[in-house]
């Protein structure tokens, strides 16, 4: 696995392994190279980086604490650590990747920016990022989302973003994406700031990148806290950005475990479920090859989780590869073991977990009963948008 697992960063551009890849109509062709271009030429640049590190610390509130979480660490029997992504300006991670795109976007001249979202997280992290720089943006919400994460849509609102309603499909992320990729097409000129490591290149390499913050922090914290690397660490996974954030500096870790938890609604042997990663199969979808959920005859279908931002029934080409290879190995959780975790910690830790990052802790809960390992749990968000309906 040694020499698979070092090459786990793309082995051509925008490729792991076979998946990957940019497969858009040709008017965002020409787009998507020049944005992949720009992206390697300037964001490992000292004054772009500069810029980034700084409002991370000033305006986001990073580093984000390793919190030792002593009651949950007795209770399941194991020593367990939360990186508090859920304590960043916003509520959770997907502001580290909002942030970073949106110095690139500026530094594009854009004068629009899109965005899809599904829990709401990522609106409202986009909607903050272009009131920050006093850019106008529009961003597409499912119908059935906007039901269920109300307190996010009000936030958006406030914050000066147009909502667009989707009707079509099922009215979740998958959805949104489509919308926002059709409106994207007819007005190539926006920037499209999409939020997960999804998508056609360079999406998922660039999200990966600004999302890796969270593990570069972790791998420090840790061994301040402990003097050694943990033995596990754990994120919940919807297109994957959150995970890819804190495991790209372990994956070279050979003795460091990965796991994720993917949302399994009802059950994995259910039709309710997004479980991608352990259901689907190989496909183009929304733009790059990776692993998608479908029906009997190979087309994509639907996906159902309790959770907003893991109801998605595709996948970042990143984590299809690292289950290729072995290097992560990813479980689903159900509607109901997240419920039960969101309680777990909001009892024994005071901590409201955001219903995605509670998949995270339910499935720690369920590894590591009674065996005593040192676990880096990342806990993606808070749970504010989620009280009122658990
Ligand atoms: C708090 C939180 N965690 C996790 C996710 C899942 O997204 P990703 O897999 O890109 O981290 C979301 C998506 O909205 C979210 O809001």
């Amino acid at each position: 696995m040694t020499t698979q697992t070092q090459q786990h960063t793309e082995n051509r551009q925008g490729y792991f392994g076979e998946f990957g890849g940019a497969f858009v109509p040709p008017v965002l062709e020409s787009k998507l190279k020049n944005l992949s271009d720009f992206f390697y030429k300037t964001a490992f640049t000292k004054d772009f980086e500069e810029e980034f590190i700084h409002l991370l610390k000033t305006y986001v509130g990073r580093p984000s604490p390793l919190y030792y979480a002593k009651r949950l660490s007795e209770h399941i029997g194991s020593k367990i650590y939360l990186k508090r992504e859920d304590l960043n300006h916003t509520g959770a991670h997907k502001i580290n990747n909002t942030i970073g795109q949106i110095l690139l976007a500026k530094r594009l001249g854009a004068t629009q920016i899109l965005a899809e979202t599904g829990a709401g997280q990522h609106g409202v992290a986009t909607a903050t990022a272009a009131a920050l720089f006093g850019i106008k943006c529009k961003i597409f919400m499912g119908a059935e989302d906007i039901k269920r994460q109300t307190l996010n849509v009000d936030k958006m609102k406030l914050l000066g973003a147009e909502i667009v309603t989707v009707n079509q499909g099922q009215g979740t992320l998958k959805d949104a994406v489509d919308a926002a990729l059709g409106y994207y097409i007819e007005h190539p000129d926006a920037y499209y700031l999409l939020g997960s490591a999804v998508g056609p290149h360079p999406y998922p390499t660039m999200v990966a990148h600004f999302q890796s913050i969270i593990g570069k922090e972790a791998k420090k914290q840790i061994i301040e806290a402990e003097g050694k690397l943990p033995d596990s660490v754990i994120a919940c996974i919807g297109g994957g950005s959150n995970a890819i954030g804190i495991f790209k500096e372990f994956i070279p870790e050979e003795n460091v475990k990965l796991f994720a938890a993917e949302g399994a609604g009802e059950g994995l042997e259910t039709k309710r479920t997004a479980a991608t990663l352990n259901l689907g199969i190989n496909m183009v979808f929304q733009g790059a090859n990776s692993l998608c959920l479908a029906d009997d005859k190979g087309n994509p279908i639907g996906s159902y989780s309790v959770a907003a931002g893991l109801d998605y029934p595709g996948i970042g080409p990143e984590h299809a590869y690292l289950k290729e290879i072995g290097r992560v190995d990813y479980h689903g959780i159900t509607d109901d073991e997240a419920i039960a975790a969101f309680k777990l910690l909001s009892e024994k830790e005071g901590i409201i977990p955001a219903i995605e990052s509670s998949h995270a802790v339910a499935l720690a809960a369920k590894l590591f009963k009674d065996k005593n390992e040192t676990i880096i749990i990342n806990l993606s968000g808070r749970g504010d948008k989620d009280v009122e309906r658990m």
